[in-house]
């Protein structure tokens, strides 16, 4: 073990700490966080976890997710410009404008999105329950936000539901195209394709499963196929090679790298735990309807 991440381990101890990694993160910080996962089960975790610092290894949206559902505990993002660009393509504004056009109905939003977003909005989805919570919806139109992927993804599961979509999406995700897909097929025709749904609709429609990056693992982990191309970030590959070293696995694109996930270090989780760097603040005028929104996700999943 490293000097560093014994280090990590003292302070840990000493602050009553917590490490949540994001299945993105670098392996290094995989291996030193005691929870790693989805989306999903991170905002699980840190809505739960009896600690008094979490020190979330992930992007802003994430840590400023956990605060809110854990406003009392310290939460710690490593790598403070550790931004979403997804996020980003929408704002308060944006879905007021969505709201003035469509009144009365809902708004679903993915949980990359600003607190100030989620404020607006009327439920919260991660891309394990998507599907999940937009069938569970009482309405047949539903405006869904930001993910212009995801919700193409969606609305093909649920027919029955009309889904106005923002046309926002991950620019790393977008990287994967049809091509890409035909050509690894080519290459590999035994393989499995599996990919995140935040990929395009015609690489979705190539693929033999799609789903949240813990369900792409679970898949790959568990399914009888020897080889698999993964359309989703390379971060994946970390816990599939460390439990299936039987297994081969190659990513459907050379440059599926997010490159705010990879920014967070041992060095900076270190710095975070010494200095508390960067410490989460919520604005208190959209930290109560955001934790409302996200709350709704988690009593109906
Ligand atoms: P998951 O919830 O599948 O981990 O997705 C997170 C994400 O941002 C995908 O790009």
């Amino acid at each position: 073990m490293s000097e560093l991440t014994q280090e990590i381990r003292r302070l840990k101890q000493q602050r009553n700490a917590v490490i949540l990694a994001h299945n993105y993160q670098i392996d290094e910080v995989q291996a030193v966080a005691d929870y790693v996962g989805d989306s999903f089960y991170l905002s699980r975790q840190a809505a739960t976890l009896a600690c008094d610092v979490i020190v979330f290894c992930g992007v802003y949206f994430m840590a400023e997710t956990a605060k809110l559902l854990s406003p009392d505990k310290t939460v710690l993002l490593p790598e403070a410009d550790a931004g979403c660009p997804l996020a980003d393509t929408i704002t308060a504004e944006d879905v007021r404008e969505l709201k003035r056009l469509y009144p009365g109905v809902p708004v679903v939003c993915y949980i990359n999105s600003s607190a100030e977003v989620k404020a607006e909005s009327d439920i919260c989805c991660t891309s394990s329950n998507a599907v999940h919570i937009i069938r569970s919806l009482p309405d047949r139109q539903v405006i869904f936000i930001p993910d212009g992927h995801l919700g193409d993804y969606v609305a093909k599961q649920v027919p029955d539901k009309k889904l106005i979509l923002w046309g926002g999406s991950c620019v790393t995700h977008a990287k994967v195209k049809p091509d890409d897909v035909l050509k690894a097929r080519q290459r590999h025709p035994e393989a499995k394709i599996l990919v995140h749904p935040e990929c395009s609709p015609e690489v979705v429609a190539l693929a033999d499963f799609a789903g949240s990056t813990s369900e792409i693992i679970r898949c790959a982990e568990n399914s009888a196929d020897k080889t698999y191309l993964i359309g989703t970030e390379a971060g994946v590959l970390c816990q599939l090679k460390a439990s299936r070293p039987d297994k081969e696995f190659f990513l459907l694109h050379a440059g599926l790298y997010c490159p705010n996930m990879k920014k967070t270090r041992l060095q900076s989780i270190y710095q975070a735990l010494l200095d508390d760097q960067y410490s989460m603040k919520l604005d208190e005028r959209t930290a109560k309807p955001a934790t409302r929104t996200l709350r709704r996700m988690l009593e109906m999943v």
